[in-house]
């Protein structure tokens, strides 16, 4: 008997880099899903439409079989995803998810992304924090996980009138490819750049949750400004592409904030705006209305 699991990527809202100093983050899951189907078989069988086998999506499946140990029977896994790769949505975490969820239907969903960032640090070898993971395993529709990385614990609060439109940059990048571990570690370094960037973003997330809960989507959007002009200049994690498209989309009318998403060097911007606003070049990702368009 076969079984499907799926799981989606995700933006976030604010909280930007401080998953892995075990800050607060505020990731809402979008439309775009990774699909798994599960046939138990002889042996491990593992394939993913349109990717060539053993490319680095196989990496992330064999990690998670490797942390679900004798947990996980062999078996036929199909893969299909429609978020995409280097993109700043989380494709791995929603990998990842997928794959941990068709293998271990039992496992609560927080435990199950526990084991998938395991599998991401021990595996893989990137130490990225616990927000996609949780995004994937946790989210629910139209609301913010709001993550405490310190306890692991979170809860979901509904999103303002709003909606979020993602641009993608076209640039590309790999986390393993990144200076992410670099600046992880400067991160952890009192007195850096990255240092004082995951301060002052703490306390950005502290703000946003209050804009939340007074469905503040004005207020959310300034910090969002502020969250990319510190990934520029402390965090160092953005690139042309994306602060020029930051810097356009903060004069349209109807955008009320906009930034990098994700971890940085490649991928998109996320753009809060007013309801219905639609602009060239961007997709509805979270729509007000529960709709989940892409155009
Ligand atoms: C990547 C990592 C996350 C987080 C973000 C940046 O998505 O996987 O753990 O650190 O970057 O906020």
């Amino acid at each position: 008997m076969s079984r499907v699991s799926s799981a989606p990527g995700r933006v976030n809202l604010l909280g930007e880099h401080v998953d892995h100093q075990q800050g607060t983050v505020l990731p809402v899951a979008i439309h775009l899903r990774t699909t798994v189907r599960y046939t138990p078989g002889e042996a491990w069988e593992i394939s993913s439409e349109g990717h060539e086998r053993g490319g680095s999506w196989e990496r992330y499946v064999r990690a998670v079989i490797g942390e679900a140990g004798e947990a996980a029977e062999p078996g036929r896994l199909e893969i299909s995803s429609a978020v995409p790769e280097g993109a700043g949505l989380a494709s791995s975490a929603a990998l990842e998810v997928a794959v941990a969820g068709a293998l271990l239907p039992d496992l609560p969903s927080l435990e199950v992304a526990r084991l998938c960032r395991r599998a991401e640090n021990e595996r893989v070898g990137v130490p990225c924090g616990l927000m996609d993971q949780v995004a994937a395993a946790c989210a629910i529709a139209r609301h913010a996980v709001v993550l405490d990385c310190a306890s692991e614990t979170f809860f979901h609060l509904p999103l303002p009138e709003m909606e979020m439109l993602l641009f993608d940059t076209g640039v590309r990048r790999a986390l393993g490819d990144t200076a992410y571990a670099d600046r992880v570690r400067e991160a952890s370094t009192p007195g850096t750049p990255a240092a004082r960037h995951v301060a002052e973003e703490r306390a950005r997330v502290d703000r946003a949750i209050t804009c939340l809960d007074r469905g503040d989507s004005k207020g959310l959007g300034d910090l969002m400004y502020e969250c990319h002009a510190s990934l520029r200049d402390l965090y160092r994690c953005s690139f042309d592409e994306a602060d020029t498209l930051v810097e356009r989309l903060a004069v349209t009318p109807g955008v009320l904030g906009a930034r990098l998403v994700g971890a940085g060097w490649g991928g998109s911007v996320l753009a809060l705006v007013e309801r219905a606003t639609r602009l060239h070049g961007g997709a509805v990702v979270v729509s007000d209305d529960g709709l989940t368009v892409q155009e």
